[in-house]
């Protein structure tokens, strides 16, 4: 029996295209034993008749904020309070600016702070919305809040697109509530804020490019994927996350700054600029060194043969932020170590000579499947020990490492 059945669900419709699409939801929460009540935007009835969700829901529709006929039949504090989910979807760009800012001047907006519960929203908007930093700003914020976010996607816009902003299907949608019920505390997530709320949190991913010259660089083979899980874990538990990533193929997680860079001294700038913060998670890997004769212009082969790259070491990011003085120095410092042989023990060099509070070992020599891969099997080195965890999804792996820094800065405090 899915989690969803005999549960009500306040559906907060926006005004997008994809508001068509929640049709199909009022239906498939129905399929699964929910009734739906739907509120509707003036924007989104732009768009879908209310009727139609009527027919659909089998209940009224409600969208007036000063109806005398609703407010005697169910206010809209009762509206709000009756249900067991609260779910805003389409979530536009203009109902997220107004559920982070607090604003309360049409009933969806108003029952969005009325509510008891932690709402949750499906975004869906163009991508240049999606990424821009008044939005990334107002995700965040309602993230520390304690609010879910499920999507948006990468994909084919409406408006002739391509990129992140795009809604998740219904019976994703669906599956992602039921994942939220399924929760073993449901209460913890969807009525309080994430064990990290009101921290700062900066996580570097991916590798960096140190270039030749203007068209070739020297890099290496990590995807990204373990850091942008971390960061996105870190998010999810309600810190205010920067990650400062090299070169990837990966969409920024929902509510993360995302600080874009190619080489090393660009990282370290990006991390010095995100500072303060409460937490550093060290998952990049960044090149070691540079090349220090990089050609302005193109190398052309010719007579001289190949040519002679002279390399510099780059600035130790991890090390920099490890030894700052302790005021600017975050509560907890994180490295990784990618390792080939005597994993714990090099782990354990690199904790005390980059002043580490924890170091996450990966043996990338026996399975190289790690870079790239969605798997992870982390050994965590610290100064009481060594705990070699299960190989876990990175996803997995990212939640948990969430989770053991969220103890570790309460046992600081
Ligand atoms: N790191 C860093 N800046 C560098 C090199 C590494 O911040 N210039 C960080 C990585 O982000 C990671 C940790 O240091 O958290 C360990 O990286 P790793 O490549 O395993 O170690 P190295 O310092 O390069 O040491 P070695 O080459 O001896 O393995």
């Amino acid at each position: 029996m899915s989690k969803l059945s005999g549960k009500t669900v306040l559906l907060i419709v926006g005004g997008g295209v994809a508001a068509y699409k929640c049709l199909d939801l009022v239906r498939r929460l129905a399929e699964r034993g929910a009734k739906t009540r739907v509120v509707m935007t003036a924007a989104a009835r732009q768009f879908i008749a209310p009727l139609a969700f009527a027919s659909l829901s089998g209940e009224k529709v409600y969208d007036d904020l000063f109806s005398l006929t609703d407010e005697t039949e169910m206010g809209h504090i009762e509206l709000s309070r009756s249900s067991d989910l609260v779910v805003v979807a389409p979530a536009t760009a203009d109902l997220i600016a107004k559920a982070a800012g607090g604003l309360a001047n049409d009933l969806a907006s108003t029952l969005l702070i009325a509510t008891d519960k932690q709402p949750i929203f499906v975004p869906a908007m163009n991508v240049r919305m999606w990424l821009n930093a008044a939005t990334a700003r107002n995700v965040a914020q309602l993230r520390a809040d304690g609010c879910g976010f499920l999507g948006p996607v990468e994909g084919e816009m409406a408006c002739g697109e391509f990129g992140p902003g795009r809604m998740i299907e219904p019976l994703e949608i669906v599956a992602g509530l039921e994942r939220i019920l399924e929760q073993t505390q449901p209460q913890a997530l969807l009525a309080g804020p994430g064990p990290l709320k009101g921290k700062r949190a900066i996580v570097t991913a991916g590798p960096t490019q140190e270039p030749i010259d203007p068209v070739r660089y020297i890099s290496n083979k990590s995807s990204g994927k373990q850091g942008y899980a971390i960061a996105a874990a870190l998010a999810q538990a309600g810190a205010d996350v920067t990650l400062v990533s090299g070169p990837v193929g990966l969409t920024a997680p929902a509510g993360v700054r995302l600080s874009k860079v190619e080489t090393a001294r660009e990282m370290l700038a990006a991390v010095e600029a995100a500072l303060p913060a409460d937490v550093y998670v060290g998952a990049a890997a960044v090149a070691d060194w540079r090349v220090e004769n990089a050609g302005a212009r193109k190398t052309k082969k010719g007579a001289k043969g190949p040519p002679q790259l002279s390399l510099v070491e780059n600035p130790d990011i991890l090390s920099a932020v490890g030894h700052l003085p302790a005021k600017r120095r975050p509560a907890l410092v994180v490295g990784f170590a990618a390792e080939t042989e005597n994993l714990v023990a090099n782990a354990r060099g690199k904790l005390q000579r980059k002043k580490c509070d924890l170091v996450v070992a990966n043996d990338v020599g026996a399975d190289n499947a790690i870079f790239g891969g969605d798997h992870n099997t982390i050994v965590i080195v610290d100064a009481r020990g060594a705990d070699a965890w299960p190989a876990l999804p990175k996803r997995e792996a990212a939640q948990r490492l969430a989770r053991l820094i969220a103890t570790r800065l309460e046992q600081k405090r």
